[in-house]
């Protein structure tokens, strides 16, 4: 049987389009000597195409259905650092997957401080608030632990390397 007690959990991160996943994720895995896997990036390889052209060219529906299908894969993982997309939370089989061999960290960030360039529904501070409210629930209840954006991506990952080092020496 699979135990996660020797840190084979994965560590997932969700949040808001523009909130630093990518760039905390990825110097969080190099921190901890682990595999790094971008879902965007997952998506952009199978489409051939960078995520906003996805969008322009096919909607948001197709893009939705590589996400999830990106989802399924990354969950089979053991020992990876996630960056989800922003709206991956949005599909319950995409939280199941991700949730079940993994840490979920939900990364906070001042809305009016999210990058948006290249982003299809980042398209301006309204329309983030209102997915901000729409989403929150979401984020939290997929979570299982909380890390504040610093403005210093090495801060981030070690607030994030130090929560799941501490969960998984209290699970030994
Ligand atoms: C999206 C966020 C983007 C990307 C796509 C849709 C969203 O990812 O997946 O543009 O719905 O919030 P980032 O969160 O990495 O910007």
């Amino acid at each position: 049987m699979r135990t996660f007690a020797d840190g084979a959990r994965n560590l997932v991160l969700t949040g808001m389009p523009g909130c630093g996943k990518t760039t905390a994720g990825r110097a969080v895995a190099q921190a901890l000597g682990r595999r790094f896997i971008d879902m965007d990036e997952a998506v952009e390889k199978l489409a051939g195409m960078p995520v906003w052209e996805i969008f322009r060219r096919d909607g948001e529906e197709r893009f939705r259905a590589l996400e999830r299908d990106v989802a399924a894969e990354a969950g089979k993982e053991t020992r990876v650092v996630i960056a989800t997309g922003g709206g991956t939370v949005l599909n319950e089989a995409n939280r199941a997957a991700l949730r079940r061999g993994g840490r979920v960290y939900y990364l906070e960030r001042a809305v009016d401080r999210l990058e948006r360039a290249g982003r299809p529904l980042s398209t301006g501070l309204a329309a983030l608030e209102a997915m901000y409210r729409e989403r929150l629930p979401l984020y939290l209840a997929f979570a299982d632990a909380t890390v504040t954006v610093a403005e210093d991506a090495a801060v981030t990952a070690e607030r994030i390397a130090r929560e799941y080092i501490g969960f998984n020496t209290g699970q030994t």
